[in-house]
């Protein structure tokens, strides 16, 4: 957690350098009544959403800076994670002194989970890279991509990249034609998310490494099991 609130603090230049030169706060809050929605997918408990809100403050930033005399329109932020998110506990950690309204919607961001043109601005940290289901083929004993004795695609095989690529593809997609539904004209879709430097091989990444080492103590947990 400690490495996500050091990475958001990375991104935010970024953020304020994009929300500054392209979203046009003005005609955003007057086409909607004077209040700005923003949503945060995948959210899971706190405290990192609740810092990684930099959307939020660069929004205000920016709205001062061109309408210092005009009273700041009024923020609604949704809070999204899957139905199995403890959005109680979330709840209990916003901080008190917080100036916008606060929801927690529950949904898969796979799929719709707002209404069209609701959204002023979108962001995802840290999220998008979960997959919707496991990619059939590599639980299936009779495809090239099954991967046996694995738990991830680290040192495995190209059929096993390309069926998690190809999941991962069409999870993408399918979160982003629902975004573009719910989002209005001229608002702004956010994402971070991991990613790696071209040609790095799989297993050299620290994850790599990390699910190597589950995947050694899971499968000598299996033995025993069987034994
Ligand atoms: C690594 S956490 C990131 C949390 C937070 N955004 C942060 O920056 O610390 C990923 C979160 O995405 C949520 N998530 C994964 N797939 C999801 C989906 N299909 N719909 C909604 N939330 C999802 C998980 O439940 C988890 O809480």
């Amino acid at each position: 957690m400690e490495a996500l609130r050091r990475a958001a603090n990375v991104t935010k230049d970024i953020i304020d350098e994009v929300i500054t030169k392209k979203l046009d706060v003005k005609s955003l809050s007057s086409a909607s009544n004077r209040t700005i929605c923003l949503a945060d997918f995948g959210c899971a408990v706190g405290p990192n959403t609740f810092t990684s809100l930099q959307s939020l403050d660069i929004v205000k930033k920016k709205y001062l800076s061109q309408f210092p005399n005009e009273p700041m329109p009024e923020f609604q932020v949704f809070f999204n994670d899957q139905p199995s998110n403890d959005f109680n506990t979330l709840f209990r950690s916003l901080p008190p002194d917080r100036e916008y309204f606060a929801a927690g919607v529950p949904g898969s961001f796979h799929g719709r989970v707002f209404p069209k043109s609701s959204l002023h601005v979108v962001q995802s940290n840290y999220a998008l890279h979960w997959l919707s289901k496991i990619p059939e083929s590599l639980v299936d004993k009779n495809s090239p991509a099954w991967n046996k004795g694995k738990i991830h695609y680290a040192g495995a095989s190209d059929e096993v990249l390309k069926a998690y690529g190809e999941r991962w593809a069409e999870d993408l997609n399918n979160f982003l034609n629902a975004r573009a539904e719910e989002i209005v004209p001229g608002g702004m879709v956010i994402v971070i998310m991991p990613s790696i430097p071209d040609g790095m091989p799989y297993s050299e990444l620290a994850n790599g490494l990390l699910y190597s080492s589950f995947e050694s103590t899971l499968l000598d947990m299996s033995k025993r099991v069987c034994q």
